[in-house]
């Protein structure tokens, strides 16, 4: 298998089941990452854990520096990337604790630093950002969820919004109708830089909470912490299967 990395997401700051190898504090051109980018093995395999929002979460989605993270992690020799993201639910299949390998994204996030290519040094290049994330990953993912028995979406299209407060639901109900199945705060540019560094990238979208409208009354905060938690217990199962694989 490639050198592959694990972005943690919220619900997941910490990767309990890694047997940690070793931790280390990089510096990039870009600054600082969000956390020590820690090595060691999962379920025999060696992967890079790295904390998006810090460990303990601190970094508020607009507050991550991108870009330092996905150069971390190609300075280290990372090939592959999984994504784990907590997400709002927005069409019927998207009930609290399941769990989706999104295929598309929409992009509502504004003023982040988006892309390496944007100063005299790294001259103009538009990536081919048609499929965002990697078909492989992406296959092999759906059929490790098929190895362990976990119900999943294979597709769903990602809409990123800009955080840190959650949608209005007549912002989710124009995201319905623009296609977006899932809403989350982390997913670009996340996706992007990795493209742009030639790192293969997909996520696993965790659904916290029916998006606004969505469900019963307003979004509570205690609900969404005890659907993540739900979920993440699958989403680790689901990373011991993806590893498992031949
Ligand atoms: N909206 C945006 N991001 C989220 C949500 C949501 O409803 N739930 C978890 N992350």
């Amino acid at each position: 298998m490639t050198t592959l990395a694990i972005i943690g997401g919220s619900g997941l700051s910490q990767l309990k089941e890694l047997t940690i190898i070793k931790r280390e504090q990089l510096n990039t051109p870009y600054g600082a990452p969000s956390a020590e980018f820690i090595t060691g093995e999962l379920n025999h395999q060696k992967i890079i854990f790295l904390a998006r929002h810090g460990n303990p979460h601190t970094l508020a989605p607009h507050k991550i520096n991108y870009r330092a993270n996905i150069w971390g992690l190609k300075q280290l020799g990372v090939e592959s990337i999984i994504a784990v993201a907590a997400v709002g639910g927005i069409s019927t299949a998207m009930a609290p604790e399941h769990i989706a390998i999104p295929d598309q994204i929409i992009d509502y996030s504004h003023g982040r630093l988006h892309s390496y290519f944007d100063d005299k040094n790294h001259p103009v290049t538009h990536i081919d950002f048609t499929y965002p994330y990697h078909p492989n990953l992406r296959k092999a993912l759906i059929n490790a969820a098929a190895n362990a028995q976990i119900s999943i979406s294979p597709i769903g299209t990602y809409g990123c919004t800009q955080g840190p407060r959650l949608e209005t639901s007549a912002e989710i109900k124009r995201m319905q109708q623009d296609g977006c199945d899932l809403v989350g705060m982390t997913g670009m540019p996340e996706a992007a830089l990795a493209k742009e560094l030639g790192i293969d990238y997909a996520a696993i979208a965790v659904v916290a909470n029916w998006a606004a409208g969505k469900g019963a009354g307003g979004i509570s905060m205690a609900e969404l912490e005890q659907h993540l938690q739900v979920g993440m217990v699958k989403v680790i199962k689901l990373l011991n299967a993806f590893i498992a694989l031949p």
